[in-house]
C-alpha cells in the first residue's frame, strides 16, 4: 500500500514440489507432435489434469477430446500421461490411427504389474480412487472381474475375493503415502500370502512432494497447495499438509485465486505444487503475495530429483 510498509511474511516453499518427469515427457510429445506433424494434434483426455497446461497446448494446435470416436481418421492422437485401457490402443489400431502414447513409464511398470499377476494366475486388489482415470487404465489393462478396486481400509476390511486364487496388490502411482500404508496394513490383516510389489507403485514424485509437505506443515500457518481439483497428486498434499500439522491448507489453480482474507493477519505461509502444475503457477502465487506483503522466501529442500523419462522412439530429437 503507498506510504505504508508492507507487513513481513515468510513463505516456504516446498521442495520438490510441481512437474515430474512422466508430466514433462507428456507435454513435450504432444508439443512434438505438434511440431513434426502440424496442427491439429488430439489428445485423448487432459494430458495432465492441470488446465493452465491444457490451455497453452490448445493454443499450439492441441485438441482435447474425452474419446477416441471424436479424433478424425487423419490426425495424429496422444493418450494421457494417466495411462489408457487396452482398448484404446486396440481401437486406434483397428481405425488405423497414428498414435502417441504419453502414459508416464511409472504408471506403464504398474501395468505390466498386473499383466503379470494376472498370468501367474493371481486375483488382483488394486488400491486407487474409482474413476480417476489411471484407475480406468489400470483396470482396463485385464479382463473384467480379474481386478478389484480397494479404496480405503474400510473395503479392505470387507472386500470379497475369489477363495480359489492367490492375491497380489498394485497401487495407484498418487496415493497418500500414510493412507495406503493402513490399507496395505488392512489387507495384510486378512490376506497374509498377498504378493506385493517388488517396489512401490506409489512413484516418486508422489513420495517426495508428500515428504516436503511434512517436512514445512508444522512450520506454517497455512499451506498453498497449487494444483487442480480433479488432480489426485494435488489433493492429496492439501490432506497431508493439514494431517501433518498445518492449520489449514487451501488448493489454489492460479495467483489470482488465491483468498487474501486467509492470509491477513498471518507471519508464514507454505506452499507446493502438485506435479501437473508448472512453476509459473508457484510465481504467480508468489508475485500475488508480493503485492500486499514483504516477502521472504526460504526454499525447504527434502530431495534431489533427478529423473527424466525419453520420449516415444519416433518423436526423440535427432
Ligand atoms: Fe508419473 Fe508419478 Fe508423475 S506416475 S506422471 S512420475 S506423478
Amino acid at each position: 500500500p503507498a506510504g505504508g510498509r508492507k507487513p513481513r511474511l515468510n513463505v516456504l516453499l516446498a521442495g520438490p514440489r510441481g512437474f515430474c518427469a512422466g508430466v514433462d515427457r507428456a507435454i513435450k510429445i504432444v508439443e512434438e507432435a505438434i511440431r513434426r506433424y502440424g496442427a491439429p494434434v488430439y489428445v485423448r483426455h487432459e494430458i495432465v489434469h492441470n488446465r493452465f497446461v491444457v490451455e497453452s497446448l490448445e493454443r499450439q494446435g492441441a485438441i482435447f477430446v474425452e474419446e477416441l470416436d471424436e479424433v478424425p481418421d487423419d490426425a495424429p492422437v496422444v493418450f494421457s500421461a494417466h495411462g489408457v485401457p487396452k482398448s484404446v490402443p486396440t481401437e486406434a489400431t483397428r481405425r488405423n490411427l497414428f498414435y502417441l502414447d504419453a502414459t508416464c513409464p511409472l504408471v506403464s511398470k504398474v501395468h505390466r504389474e498386473a499383466e503379470q499377476h494376472f498370468a501367474r494366475g493371481r486375483h488382483i486388489l488394486l488400491i486407487g480412487h474409482a474413476g480417476h482415470p489411471e484407475v480406468v487404465g489400470t483396470m482396463g489393462q485385464l479382463p473384467e472381474g480379474t481386478v478389484t478396486l480397494v479404496e480405503d481400509e474400510e473395503q479392505a476390511r470387507l472386500v470379497a475375493v475369489p477363495a480359489d486364487r492367490p492375491l497380489a496388490f498394485i497401487t495407484q502411482t498418487t496415493l497418500s503415502v500414510d493412507d495406503t500404508a493402513g490399507i496395505v496394513a488392512a489387507l495384510r490383516g486378512r490376506f497374509p500370502e498377498m504378493h506385493a510389489p517388488a517396489k512401490e507403485d506409489i512413484c516418486y514424485a508422489t513420495t517426495n512432494r508428500q515428504a516436503a509437505v511434512k517436512a514445512i506443515a508444522q512450520r506454517v500457518e497455512l499451506m498453498v497447495v497449487v494444483g487442480a481439483p480433479n488432480s489426485s497428486n494435488s489433493l492429496r498434499l492439501v490432506e497431508v499438509a493439514e494431517r501433518a500439522g498445518c492449520p489449514k491448507a487451501v488448493m489454489v489453480q492460479r495467483g489470482r485465486d488465491l483468498d487474501l482474507a486467509l492470509t491477513a493477519r498471518l507471519a508464514s505461509v507454505g506452499i507446493t505444487a502438485g506435479a501437473s502444475a508448472p512453476e509459473v503457477l508457484v510465481e504467480e502465487v508468489l508475485a500475488r503475495l508480493a503485492e500486499h506483503f514483504d516477502i521472504a522466501i526460504e526454499e525447504v529442500v527434502v530431495a534431489e530429483e533427478r529423473i527424466t523419462f525419453k520420449l516415444p522412439a519416433g518423436l526423440q530429437q535427432a
